[in-house]
């Protein structure tokens, strides 16, 4: 059997420790569906979503894992690979993924870690003890191509996430990197962006000047 083991290089994570935003994404090398990957290799320069189920065969958890089997063209134009994750064996992910396609008409095009030796789980503090010690939460890491962690979601075991949320921060995450400009509430593409507030009065004079959207000088929207 192949197991996983973790692998500090550029990792600033410890194992058992919650990873945070800005923090390196932890490296490891695991079995999964896919065959044997070590995360940084897999991912390249890529961004990715590398996201934790509780359980095989569970309801909540096929209907979310479909959904991003069905998304994953979408997310893959935005240059974003999906990596799911559980503490389940390599002959659980296989029969689920398998059952997936008949009873959902979706067979998952992205790798399932199975990281029966909670590998995985502990580097990302997927496992949160009031809720359950021996499954996974749903935890979500938006990981970009630089390897840092940019979002981190969390659901308990009894909500679903809501794909769209995760499509649409990822985009938000890709248009402000992308503009210099932050996203406001409730931010979907083609909607006016936050200018970042001005940090002299050059600035604001400059800021008071311009054509932006003006509630305030700290407060300017713009169209990309
Ligand atoms: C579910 O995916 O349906 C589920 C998994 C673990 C606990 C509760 C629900």
């Amino acid at each position: 059997m192949c197991e996983a083991s973790p692998s500090s290089e550029g990792s600033t994570t410890s194992r058992g420790a919650m990873p945070r935003i800005g923090d390196s994404a932890p490296d490891w090398t695991a079995p999964t569906t896919h065959g044997a990957l070590t995360f940084s290799e897999w991912q390249g320069d890529s961004w990715a979503i590398l996201f934790s189920h509780p359980a095989d065969f569970t309801p909540v958890c096929s209907t979310e894992l479909t959904e991003f089997g069905r998304r994953a063209d979408e997310f893959a134009q935005k240059n974003t690979k999906l990596i799911g994750v559980s503490i389940d064996s390599i002959h659980s992910h296989l029969a689920w993924v398998q059952n997936l396609g008949e009873i959902l008409n979706c067979r998952l095009p992205y790798p399932l870690i199975a990281d029966h030796d909670r590998t995985v789980a502990e580097l990302y503090g997927m496992i949160h003890p009031g809720e359950a010690t021996t499954v996974t939460v749903r935890a979500l890491f938006i990981i970009d191509p630089k390897k840092k962690i940019r979002a981190i979601i969390y659901y308990p075991l009894n909500v679903g996430r809501n794909v769209e949320e995760v499509m649409r921060t990822l985009t938000a995450l890709q248009t402000a990197d992308g503009n210099g400009v932050a996203c406001p509430v409730n931010w979907v593409p083609g909607e006016k962006v936050i200018v970042p507030p001005p940090k002299t009065m050059e600035e604001v004079d400059q800021r008071l000047a311009s054509d932006y959207e003006k509630l305030d000088f700290y407060l300017c929207k713009k169209d990309l």
